[in-house]
């Protein structure tokens, strides 16, 4: 372990310290998106990194498939980008919408006209996580250890995060570091106790793999919308289509009567679908490898505890229906890896500037995670809510009586899919690609929605009950304020 000049080089001190001591900069839990793309932009930067990951194997999930142009940006940033070749990847170029069976095409909008078109991409998302735990394998600066972390290890004298213990192979073990990430993904117990908020699950995403689905538009992800809640699907490979589905608790349509999830799958959904997605729907009906999971709402916290920085959907999670938690994790390494960088912070063992860097992490994080949260939120309400669902969710904000109409939604769904058919494609779509990061141009196209949805309805108002139209223009409007609200002020306040 020599160097030329006879001394041990410091990193190779560094990594003598990782493995001997388990002692590191930064111990960093998780080897997803977020915990390799950091410990990759940090042992980039010098620091010695210690990542600790449960399987090693490649994760077989129905999440993280589909990259944002915003995300794929972030990739190149990090020096990542070449994660997505080699894993037959397809390029997206957009979205295309159906609402009752109408479809509109949304492309990614360009920054400038003569710049080339953003694309976002689709893939396996355990082919994705494997190349960036081979990009973390590979940085020098970086040891991963496949180990379960199941505790954090605090001083009870100043309350600071050590280090983490884990477990592997039914062998106890501690990792310590100056700082801890608590990058371990949406069920993340370790975190738990030093988040403000508890996750809010109120509906499940519903998985199958479609063999050579033929899809309306090719390279661009679809989404359904109608009468039922949202249907996803993108191509994920060059057989393999995903099919996502929207299922709130509770719906009636499938509830055990009905024939559970899959009678609400072959009753409802499949009609919907369109006709040449129907055969390859059936087959993989069929074949029954369905599989879910659960859609959470987490507004993030300012990470307050010296020595921790929790990250990644730890953090912050929003409903999946956009595809934004991976642009958020990746943007937010590169907000990091800059408060971090060694020029800013020297050593992380000065607590107190890492805290301070944290807050301020906190802060400008949100240009682009609010966007992202908001978003998804608020078309998540706006399309699969029916008033029960709102109503639950602010009964006790409203009188009862003015949320449990659907016609308000049903007005600003409308109003929202003029909006597209009119053209006000490049504002909403940039937002949602995560090329916009401005809140005001999220909260500037959501009110001319709402208004656009006033003007459809004032358009379709019989003559004979034009006198009503004052009283139902402010109620679509304030239905508009209440789906969205909330989600402001969840970022705003937390
Ligand atoms: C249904 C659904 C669909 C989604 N679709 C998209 C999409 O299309 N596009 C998009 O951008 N985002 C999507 N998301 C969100 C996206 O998956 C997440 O935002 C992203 O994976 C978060 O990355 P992460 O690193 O924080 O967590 P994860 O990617 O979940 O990584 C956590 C890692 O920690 C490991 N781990 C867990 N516990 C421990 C432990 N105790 N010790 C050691 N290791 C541990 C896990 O094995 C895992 O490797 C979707 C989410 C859902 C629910
Ligand atoms: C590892 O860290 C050292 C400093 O300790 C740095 O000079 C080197 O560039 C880093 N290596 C990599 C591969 O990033």
């Amino acid at each position: 372990m020599t160097s030329v000049n006879g001394h041990v080089s410091k990193s190779q001190q560094a990594a003598q310290r990782r493995i001997e001591h388990h002692e590191a900069d930064v111990v960093i839990v998780g080897a997803g998106i977020m915990g390799c793309a950091l410990a990759v932009a940090l042992g980039r930067q010098g620091r010695s990194v210690i990542l600790l990951e449960n399987s090693m194997k490649e994760p077989d999930r129905i999440v993280g498939e589909l990259l944002q142009p915003g995300g794929v940006h972030a990739l190149e940033m990090l020096g990542l980008r070449d994660c997505l070749e080699e894993i037959d990847s397809i390029d997206v170029k957009g979205y295309y919408v159906s609402y009752f069976g109408e479809p509109v095409l949304l492309d990614y909008p360009k920054s400038t006209p003569s710049s080339a078109s953003p694309l976002g991409r689709t893939f396996h998302h355990g082919r994705f996580v494997i190349k960036l735990r081979a990009a973390a394998l590979a940085c020098a600066n970086v040891t991963v250890v496949e180990t379960k972390a199941t505790a954090l290890v605090t001083s009870s004298y100043t309350q600071q995060v050590l280090g983490v213990e884990c477990v592997a192979k039914d062998l106890k073990d501690c990792y310590f570091a100056q700082l801890t990430v608590v990058a371990n993904g949406y069920d993340s117990k370790l975190g738990k106790s030093y988040h403000p908020h508890t996750p809010t699950r109120r509906s499940k995403f519903w998985g199958l793999e479609l063999i050579d689905a033929k899809l309306p538009a090719p390279c661009y992800g679809h989404v359904l919308l109608s009468n039922s809640p949202p249907v996803l699907m993108y191509q994920i490979g060059t057989h393999e289509t995903r099919i996502l589905v929207d299922i709130p608790d509770n719906l009636p349509s499938a509830s055990v009567k009905n024939g559970g999830v899959k009678g609400h799958l072959r009753n409802t959904i499949l009609p919907i679908l369109p006709e040449s997605v129907q055969p390859s729907f059936l087959a993989a009906l069929e074949k029954g490898q369905l599989r879910s999971m659960p859609n959470s709402f987490l507004p993030a916290s300012a990470n307050k505890t010296p020595g921790l920085a929790i990250l990644g959907d730890a953090l912050n999670m929003r409903h999946p229906l956009t595809g934004g938690g991976m642009t958020v994790a990746l943007n937010d390494v590169c907000v990091l890896r800059d408060l971090l960088s060694p020029e800013r912070v020297p050593s992380l063992s000065d607590t107190r500037l890492v805290l301070k860097q944290l807050s301020r992490f906190h802060w400008t994080r949100k240009n682009s995670a609010t966007v992202i949260n908001i978003l998804a939120q608020a078309l998540y309400m706006l399309f699969a809510a029916n008033g029960m669902c709102l109503f639950r969710v602010f009964s006790s904000l409203v009188p009862h009586a003015y949320i449990h109409s659907d016609q308000n939604l049903k007005a600003l769904q409308r109003g929202c899919f003029r909006y597209f058919q009119l053209g006000y494609v490049a504002g909403p779509v940039g937002l949602l690609a995560g090329l916009i990061k401005q809140p005001f141009i999220l909260f500037s196209h959501f009110f001319s929605v709402a208004f656009l949805s006033i003007w459809v309805l004032f358009r379709e108002t019989p003559v004979s009950r034009l006198l009503l139209f004052p009283f139902q223009s402010i109620m679509v409007f304030w239905t508009a304020c209440v789906v969205i609200a909330p989600y402001i002020f969840a970022e705003i306040w937390s």
